[in-house]
């Protein structure tokens, strides 16, 4: 929780820099195409919800979301419900939704937010956990004779708290050390120390790789943003690599990096905008002042939930601070994301859903969809 504010770039993020600066495009050098029954078969979705899903290490939500001890939120988007908690000692926790005794769903409120939980009490027994999870009493203990207290915590789930991010995983087994190398990048932003500004659920009427695939190419950008964002990144160029199955991408432009020392790391992000698709389903954009985090949770073969999370450096002092935070969450989230990504997203999914076409076609700026597609048919 407490990495400084800005540290340094990692060598990955000087280099794709680099390559921004020589002119360097990261590009395909031929047409792809998918079968569009990718985005429409639900054996497949099945298999990817399988595969993917309940084995991989996924992002639930940044740490900022815990900003303090003792505190916990329900997650419910990923189909299990979940409760995500930080304990006394400051240690976040991703915990089931259900008590241990007969079932109930313990956190029921529709709050956003993170909620005081030192102690989370079952509406029906009264049951009490601590925020780690632990059993911390019961009424009428007498009536549950020899019951061991601490073999009634919670359900955990594997869960790891890195860059700034809280992660968990079905797979009792899994180690996080890809994460932990992805993180490195995160807490070169400092993600860790920022101020959660606002976070949305989006109700997404597309396949989940529709969402994702809008944020791994630029060939929109012009086009279905042009009268949003398209001007910030008017003539700009992407560069792009992996950092194990994750890609990352950088947007700038040569000639404004040309004037900045890239030893000045503040500098340098005002002029390089990076994104980062975390496998397999979720989004990081950095801009030179706030982030957006997405994360894309399937529901049906055809729908999905987004969630948005946006962070700025630190909590709005004034009324212009808040009013230009506002400005910018209603043009990303509301107008950019919602009204033109998604929505996107959603008409492609009318169009596949038709049936009429049998493959979809990628070009040498879809390259990053196109990577990311493989990745998913190499797990299934
Ligand atoms: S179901 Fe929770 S205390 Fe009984
Ligand atoms: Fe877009």
């Amino acid at each position: 929780m407490d990495a400084p504010r800005f540290p340094r770039p990692t060598p990955g993020q000087l280099a794709l820099a680099d390559a921004l600066l020589r002119g360097e495009a990261s590009l395909g050098t031929k047409v792809e195409t998918l079968p569009a029954s990718v985005y429409t078969d639900p054996d497949r979705f099945e298999a990817e919800k399988a595969k993917l899903f309940n084995k991989l290490p996924l992002l639930l939500a940044p740490s900022a979301m815990l900003p303090k001890n003792n505190l916990a939120v329900a997650h419910d988007g990923y189909g299990v419900p979940l409760i995500l908690s930080r304990d006394a000692q400051g240690e976040a926790h991703v915990m089931a939704n259900v008590c241990r005794h007969r079932g109930t769903r313990l956190l029921d409120g529709d709050s956003e937010e993170a909620i005081p939980a030192a102690r989370i009490v079952c509406p029906y027994h009264a049951w009490t956990y601590r925020s780690d999870g632990s059993l911390l009493g019961l009424p009428r203990a007498d009536c549950f004779p020899g019951m061991d207290k601490d073999a009634h915590s919670l359900m955990r789930f594997r869960d790891f708290e890195c860059g700034g991010l809280v992660w968990f995983s079905h797979d009792q087994q899994e180690d996080f050390a890809e994460i932990a190398m992805l993180c490195q990048d995160f807490d070169a932003f400092g993600f860790a120390s920022h101020h959660l500004y606002k976070r949305k659920t989006h109700a997404v009427a597309a396949n989940w790789k529709l969402v994702i695939d809008a944020f791994l190419e630029s060939y929109h950008v012009q086009r279905l943003h042009s009268s949003t964002i398209a001007n910030f990144f008017a003539d700009g160029i992407t560069a792009a690599d992996c950092i194990g199955q994750h890609q990352r991408a950088a947007v700038g432009r040569a000639d404004y990096l040309a004037d900045v020392d890239r030893s000045d790391w503040a500098a340098l992000r005002r002029v390089v905008t990076y994104t980062y698709q975390i496998f397999p389903n979720s989004v990081v954009i950095v801009s030179p002042d706030y982030i957006n985090i997405m994360t894309v949770m399937p529901q049906t073969v055809g729908t999905c939930l987004v969630e948005d999370f946006m962070l700025i450096p630190e909590p709005p002092q004034t009324n212009e601070a808040e009013a230009h935070w506002k400005r910018s969450w209603d043009l990303l989230d509301g107008v950019t994301f919602a009204g033109e990504d998604f929505h996107a997203a959603e008409l492609c999914q009318r169009g596949l859903d038709s049936g009429l076409l049998k493959e979809v076609q990628l070009g040498t700026l879809e390259n990053g969809i196109s990577n990311f597609h493989a990745r998913v048919d190499a797990l299934l």
